[in-house]
């Protein structure tokens, strides 16, 4: 369990404590569902993708966790952006964050977050289709601009498959000249600043070969855009897409040790092309901020049906965390208040929701012995939880802590019902009061 926990998890006379306090006390003074974040190991993983490949190449994927003090932590390690919306660059400035450090994403930016980014300039956008260069043209930015592309190299876990005709909504694909034709249109936009490429393979990525392969087919494509177009990328951004462990029979990668592999990769297929090695950048997101959180639920109802299964439901659910019901994500959990119990037979963990398909954990060893007020807590919950958190069911999103040091600071607060219906009005347009 200790591999999926953040850094500072430690088991004191049966209790988990994070950050130096006690988990129990975390619950019992901020509610459950609880999601705390261990600012060390926060910290650490994004200090170690700094080590790798600079900290100002390093983009950290706003969309994996997205709010104002995550934003402010990262600032203060020197560390890039990735938003992708409008709302993510919002929050990202409203952290202060500077400007020529954020990076722009996003399959359909309006012309509304275009003028935004250029307005408070952003340092560089990733284009992602012709409609978007339009755009582009008619706001008149100035940002440093990558194009995305699609290599036909998809990752996901521990297998790659190569698909040949690109079938995705992001960037342009290489298996025709879709590509190299809006590279051209790019370049010949008035005062534009090309400056190189995107490509983004996938996610929960264990295994290299698969950036191999994505960058073979990179640098064959900049070869050709150096002599059809005389084009030279500066800088190469190979996404993010490491991953992490979520459950005992995983391993999380060494971001150092993996990107030393892919930097490899670039300078041997680029040479082998003739061409420039350009500059590595990252956007990692879950590999920095999934292993550093965890969640802590109340347990409210058990439900043995003797020969079939025993449901144990918690106060929160796909809500907080859609992961498994989304793409059957599987976790972890262990009863917080008491770590050493023995684990009994597999239980399946579900939520508060009115929905069958809202079960956290299908097949979990809880102790036989759980009870009604049992504090659990799920590992490696910091990426793609809370950052997809829905109010279904009008059920309040909880509250956010990042703890160090022995001290917590709540950094998104819980919902509160009336939070819920603020936006509604009565049936004749008016406020609800
Ligand atoms: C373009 C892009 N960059 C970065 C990321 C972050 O990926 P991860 O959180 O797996 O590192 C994603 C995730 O979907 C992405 O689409």
């Amino acid at each position: 369990m200790k591999e999926i926990l953040p850094d500072g998890a430690r088991e004191v006379s049966g209790r988990l404590e994070i950050g130096g306090l006690l988990a129990g006390e975390l619950a019992d003074r901020y509610g459950t569902p609880l999601i705390v974040v261990d600012r060390p190991t926060f910290e650490a993983r994004a200090n170690a993708y700094a080590a790798a490949l600079g900290a100002d190449h390093v983009f950290y994927a706003a969309k994996a966790f997205c709010c104002v003090a995550l934003c402010e932590a990262l600032a203060e390690l020197g560390l890039g952006i990735d938003v992708c919306t409008g709302g993510e660059l919002e929050t990202a400035m409203a952290a202060g964050f500077p400007p020529e450090r954020i990076l722009f994403h996003g399959n359909n930016k309006s012309f509304e977050e275009l003028r935004r980014a250029q307005e408070v300039g952003v340092g560089r956008i990733v284009v992602d289709s012709l409609d978007e260069l339009d755009r582009i043209e008619e706001v008149g930015v100035t940002s440093k601009l990558l194009l995305r592309v699609t290599p036909g190299v998809e990752a996901h876990t521990h297998e790659f498959v190569q698909t040949g005709q690109e079938d995705s909504k992001f960037g342009f694909g290489l298996g025709d000249d879709v590509a190299l034709q809006a590279l051209g249109h790019a370049l010949a936009l008035e005062g534009s600043k090309v400056v190189g490429i995107h490509a983004h393979i996938g996610s929960q990525i264990f295994e290299m070969s698969a950036f191999d392969l994505a960058v073979k087919r990179l640098a064959a494509f900049l070869a050709r855009a150096r002599d059809e177009l005389g084009f030279t990328a500066t800088e190469l951004n190979l996404g993010g897409g490491l991953g992490i462990a979520h459950n005992e029979d995983e391993m999380t990668p060494d971001p150092i040790g993996s990107w030393d592999l892919i930097r490899a990769a670039v300078e041997r297929e680029f040479k082998d092309n003739g061409l420039e090695v350009p500059e590595l950048f990252a956007e990692p997101g879950r590999s920095i901020v999934g292993s550093s959180a965890v969640t802590l639920y109340r347990v409210g109802t058990i439900k043995r049906i003797p020969g079939v299964r025993t449901y144990v439901s918690v106060d929160g659910g796909m809500s907080d965390n859609i992961r498994p019901a989304l793409y059957g994500a599987r976790y972890e959990a262990f009863l917080a208040d008491r770590m050493d119990a023995p684990k009994g037979p597999r239980v399946t963990l579900s939520g508060k929701h009115c929905e069958s398909g809202d079960v956290l954990i299908h097949d979990v060893h809880l102790p036989d012995d759980i009870a009604v007020g049992d504090l659990l807590c799920v590992p490696a919950t910091g990426a793609y939880t809370y950052s997809m958190a829905s109010n279904y069911n009008r059920v309040p999103r909880p509250a956010v802590v990042m703890v160090s040091g022995g001290t917590a600071n709540e950094i998104v607060a819980r919902e509160t019902d009336a939070d819920l219906f603020h936006l509604d009005r009565h049936l004749d347009g008016s406020a609800i009061t």
